[in-house]
């Protein structure tokens, strides 16, 4: 896909937000390549833009991303994005300030002086770093600041070098998109060269030069990744060439099953078939408490059984077709650099043997989600399913935390201190921490969510901050329970996670969320041993995403029937934005 010289690289500097970057300039029109930080910049003088990303390290750890300090008088323009930024400066002469806790979420910029670059007025961004740069060096000027950073963008337009502090590139900054299209094509002189609409038969094309003369087999999901690539597969190689299992792990929603299989029955699927074997996976799950276990095992089981099924295909030549995206290849340190925030089940050590033997087709690995629902549509998938929100591969088992050791509930000053620990990002390095509770009404205009960022921002060693909305006894007398993944705590889950759906569907809000985990906690009181949280999220890619609120009337409706569900003692609502919080818990 990539021509011999690209307009723009992208220079890794160890933030998972690398490929976006490249991707948000893609969608501008132009292509853009990622590179090493180090690049040399005798192998970049040729382009017209350089982009260095964002990353997790200080500028001052020995072992932290350098670039090659020629690349600021090479040639190309340079923008310098957060932990990139303060390397332009630090190279430059200026100063970096070491910073503690850092900054996490939205900010307000105040833009000074826009120049060619930003836009003018105050507008939203999201920052995520910890270090902050204190003085610029020599020939630049201040553009635009935050509350919590002088320097929140600076420029030099006679060497056309530019540095932000904040993250252009997601969606949650307000003027992203316009301030990298001012770069490029305003500061770079960038000319359009990238048609999104080359995509899918660039795909299919790739599709078959990888797979050759053999055959692909996939296990589905009925997700619209592994729907999207087991298409793409289909139209490229034909039916004959190309098999789907679908297999029932027990760890599944409600009615899930029966769904697939309707929607592979309707595209005429010929090859397709279910497996059930939910027996095996939660026998290997059994007293499992760990996240990072969990998904190892989860994963492990997935290849054992496609290991069987492949070894049964006799006499013919398999690979297995899988629908990773990009964020699953970058969450698991698919960027050089980027920390292993957690390991992904199709990255699972069966799964690299098969890389590393050449045996994986994988068409969607440079998609984001939205991406992969436009190519779904461009291939005439159905909209029910491309609507569908993610799902885990993991399944129920990740939203399904255990415990293997018993708390209480502290009541502190800040709100009840829950010693449940869930899984976050901070400046791109994974946290595993507990969690606080708050009184509040999660609902539109409440200032509820501000009040949780401001709180966790505040707060170190808190992941998350979640919203207290029913529960049988005050807070403070519940405790936390030891407890594993068993079919009961499941059974309890996937009723509670199909009550919220189907309301969130009557209702119409699941189309306002990008999606809406349900999560089991083991925090309860006498026989009732598990608390449900709810946690609808708003995001583009599922790299950022922000907590959305919900009105009185759904809350009351939803939380009312979550407590009668047998062993169910309360109700949260998780107010936790994505960063510091994952999405998922797990
Ligand atoms: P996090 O929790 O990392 O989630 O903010 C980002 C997106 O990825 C999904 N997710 C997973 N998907 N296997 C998957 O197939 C996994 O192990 C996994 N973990 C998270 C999550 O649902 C969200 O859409």
């Amino acid at each position: 896909m990539e021509s011999s010289s690209p307009q723009v690289s992208v220079l890794d500097a160890g933030g998972q937000y690398c490929h976006l970057i490249a991707r948000k300039v893609r969608e501008l029109g132009v292509y853009a390549e990622v590179r090493a930080s180090e690049t040399p910049a005798a192998e970049l003088a040729d382009r017209k833009a350089l982009i260095i990303s964002g990353g997790p390290a200080s500028v001052y750890e020995e072992a932290s991303p350098k670039v090659d300090p020629a690349v600021f008088s090479c040639g190309p323009a340079v923008l310098g994005i957060c932990y990139g930024f303060q390397l332009m400066v630090f190279n430059l002469g200026g100063e970096v300030e070491r910073g503690e806790r850092g900054e996490y979420g939205m900010a307000t910029l105040a833009v000074m002086d826009p120049g060619e670059l930003l836009v003018s007025g105050e507008q939203q961004v999201w920052m995520s770093h910890r270090d902050t740069v204190s003085a610029i060096p020599a020939g630049f000027r201040l553009m635009a600041r935050t509350d919590t950073c002088a320097f929140a963008a600076v420029g030099d337009a006679a060497r056309r070098l530019y540095g932000v502090q904040f993250h252009p590139e997601v969606v949650h900054t307000r003027h992203g998109a316009g301030i990298l299209k001012n770069f490029l094509f305003e500061v770079a002189g960038c000319t359009k060269d990238w048609d999104p609409k080359n995509r899918v038969p660039l795909i299919e094309q790739q599709i078959r030069e990888t797979v050759g003369n053999r055959k692909v087999f996939f296990f589905v999901s009925g997700g619209v990744d592994s729907t999207v690539a087991y298409t793409l597969c289909l139209r490229s190689l034909g039916p004959d060439r190309v098999r789907g299992v679908y297999v029932d792990s027990g760890l599944m929603r409600e009615g899930e099953t029966d769904f697939v299989r309707d929607v592979f029955q309707s595209m005429g699927a010929s090859g397709f078939s279910v497996e059930s074997q939910e027996p095996i996976f939660l026998a290997a799950l059994q007293g499992v408490c760990d996240p990072e276990q969990k998904r190892h095992i989860i994963g492990e089981k997935f290849v054992e059984v496609q290991e069987r099924i492949l070894a049964g295909l006799h006499g013919e030549d398999w690979i297995l077709g899988q629908g990773t995206i990009y964020p699953d290849t970058i969450e698991s340190g698919g960027s050089a650099k980027a920390d292993v925030i957690k390991t992904h089940h199709n990255r699972v050590a069966g799964i690299q043997r098969l890389i590393a033997g050449g045996r994986i087709v994988e068409p969607l690995t440079s998609f984001y989600k939205d991406e992969v629902r436009e190519i779904g549509a461009e291939l005439g998938l159905p909209a029910e399913l491309l609507g569908r929100h993610p799902f885990p591969g993991p399944g129920l088992a990740i939203r399904c935390i255990c415990s293997t050791a018993e708390g209480y509930v502290e009541n502190t000053p800040d709100g009840w201190l829950i010693p449940i620990h869930t899984v976050g990002v901070q400046g791109d390095s994974r946290t595993y921490n507990p969690m606080i509770a708050i009184e509040g009404r999660p609902i539109p205009g409440s200032g509820l969510h501000h009040q949780a960022t401001v709180l966790i921002n505040r707060l170190t060693g808190i992941n998350r901050v979640v919203a207290s909305i029913a529960s049988i006894c005050p807070l403070e007398t519940l405790r936390v329970f030891a407890a594993s993944l068993t079919p009961d705590r499941l059974a309890r889950l996937r009723r509670a996670d199909a009550i919220v759906r189907r309301m969130a569907e009557e209702s119409g809000f699941d189309r306002e969320v990008w999606q809406f985990p349900v999560v089991l906690i083991p925090v309860g009181q006498g026989k009732r041993r598990d608390a449900v949280v709810l946690r609808p999220i708003h995001s583009v890619d599922g790299m950022t995403a922000q907590s959305v609120p919900m009105t009185e009337a759904l809350l009351s409706r939803i939380s009312g029937e979550l407590m009668k569900v047998h062993g169910v003692s309360a109700v949260f609502y998780d107010l936790t934005n994505k960063p510091p919080a994952t999405i998922e818990w797990e």
